[in-house]
């Protein structure tokens, strides 16, 4: 069976000058405190003045994963964040060399995956720590795993979360159909707009994938969440930050 849908990337159109709400990352529930210390909020400056903002996580001192669709003109990143109003005690970096793949499709949003080279070292503390990447692996489907973001919390709002919020999602097995070099969910819950760029942490509190798109059935249906497969990537990850 042929499966028909539009991809909507989880781009945060807002930005932070209106009242921020909290709420839920579509079902979830706000995160423990810094329990997720490799979270990264990236201040995206767009030009013009005007800010967005993704998800990303820290690999080691000098590397940030995101989306490849959270390209900028220039970013902050925003370690040790759980609430974004109360930034006293966050690292804030900026971004000396961004790294989108080389294969990015805009239109399809395939090979969504870039890295974002800090241009000091991030200082680890326990409420900043990087998290380890998956394997290759045997192609099996992880078990158990989570989405964590400032992204909104539920189809009527218009604003960020305040608070980092996390969400259980299952993966289903469609054997590359809907999107390529994806993991794919279901259901009503899954990450939101803003979202985009943070991990799917599974098995191990290793992370599997970068939140990339959003996609609404059109035989209808729950929505489809996609995760770019860090697995697929790991070539490409271990040579860019290798040759950096
Ligand atoms: C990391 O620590 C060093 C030494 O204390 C300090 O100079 C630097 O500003 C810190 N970096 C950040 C991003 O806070
Ligand atoms: C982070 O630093 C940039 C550049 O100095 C600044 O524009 C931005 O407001 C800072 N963000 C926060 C949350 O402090
Ligand atoms: C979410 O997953 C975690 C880790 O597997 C589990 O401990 C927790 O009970 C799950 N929560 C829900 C609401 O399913």
């Amino acid at each position: 069976m042929f499966f028909h849908c539009k991809l909507v990337a989880l781009i945060l159109v807002m930005t932070l000058d209106g009242q921020v709400y909290t709420g839920e990352i579509y079902g979830g529930h706000v995160a423990a405190p810094h329990s997720r210390p490799y979270m990264v909020l990236l201040e995206q400056h767009m030009g013009n003045g005007k800010i967005k903002h993704c998800g990303g996580f820290l690999l080691n001192a000098d590397f940030v994963m995101t989306a490849a669709h959270c390209q900028a003109k220039s970013y902050s990143a925003l370690l040790g964040v759980h609430n974004f109003k109360q930034t006293n005690e966050i690292q804030n970096i900026s971004v000396e060399e961004m790294f989108p793949h080389k294969e990015y499709d805009p239109t399809e949003y395939i090979n969504d995956i870039m890295l974002l080279k800090l241009s000091s070292k991030a200082n680890f503390s326990t409420n900043v720590r990087p998290i380890a990447l998956a394997g290759q692996g045997d192609g099996s489907l992880p078990k158990s795993c989570i989405v964590s973001g400032w992204g909104r919390a539920s189809i009527d709002q218009s604003h960020m979360s305040n608070w980092l919020m996390e969400v259980n999602v299952t993966l289903i097995d469609h054997k590359g159909q809907i999107k390529k070099n994806s993991y794919c969910s279901q259901g009503e819950t899954g990450p939101a707009n803003g979202d985009s760029g943070g991990p799917l942490v599974c098995e191990d509190e290793k992370a599997y994938g970068v939140v990339s798109t959003s996609s609404k059935p059109s035989s209808g249906g729950a929505v489809i969440y996609c995760y770019t497969k860090i697995p697929e990537y790991r070539d490409w990850i271990d040579g860019v930050i290798g040759h950096h």
